[in-house]
């Protein structure tokens, strides 16, 4: 056992009421991002739990996927995809609209990204009601991608958001 296997990430993380509006409980990375050892030890089960799926590539969703996505690329030696918000990426793009509680939104990926059949794994910092992540599938399997697995730090279950996934699916941390 090393000392960062001890490191409860639940503490590390905080709930901010009323962020960004009434009623929310907003769950901040911020508390973990700034704590070395808990960090690392995020990067670190997060690798062990991806793995296992065999990912060829990474790839994170904008923003706060990227700060989960990049770290985790290097630990496990490999390159990282991102997937961004609209019209932030040059070059060819492809794209999915998606629907948010109210309105839409929407995902944009380099059309030469990934290679026909590599295996990408897609990361973010936080599954809600899982809408984000699931069109971030769709669009990976647009450009070509095969998708074994997906995952976050943070799961927040009493969303459902993992029934919207036709993967398996990762987390470190759950709240209910
Ligand atoms: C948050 C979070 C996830 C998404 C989860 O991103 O970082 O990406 O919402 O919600 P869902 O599961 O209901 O789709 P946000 O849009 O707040 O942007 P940010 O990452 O740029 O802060
Ligand atoms: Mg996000």
């Amino acid at each position: 056992m090393t000392a960062t296997d001890t490191i409860d990430l639940k503490a590390h993380i905080r709930g901010i009421p009323d962020f960004p509006k009434p009623g929310i409980l907003f769950y901040d990375i911020s508390t973990l991002l700034r704590h070395g050892a808990a960090w690392r030890a995020a990067v670190s089960r997060l690798a062990a739990a991806i793995g296992p799926h065999k990912p060829d590539v990474l790839a994170g969703i904008e923003s706060r996927g990227f700060l989960v996505a990049a770290p985790l690329a290097l630990e496990l030696g490999l390159g990282f995809v991102m997937l961004r918000k609209p019209r932030k990426l040059p070059g060819l793009t492809i794209g999915l609209n998606y629907a948010l509680e109210y309105g839409t939104d929407r995902i944009e990926m380099q059309a030469d990204a990934i290679a026909k059949g590599q295996r990408v794994v897609l990361l973010d910092d936080l599954l809600a009601t899982g809408g984000t992540m699931a069109a971030g599938i769709s669009l990976l399997r647009q450009a070509g991608a095969e998708v074994p697995c997906a995952a976050a730090l943070i799961e927040l279950t009493f969303l459902g958001g993992r029934s919207r996934l036709d993967v398996p699916f990762e987390s470190l941390v759950a709240r209910a």
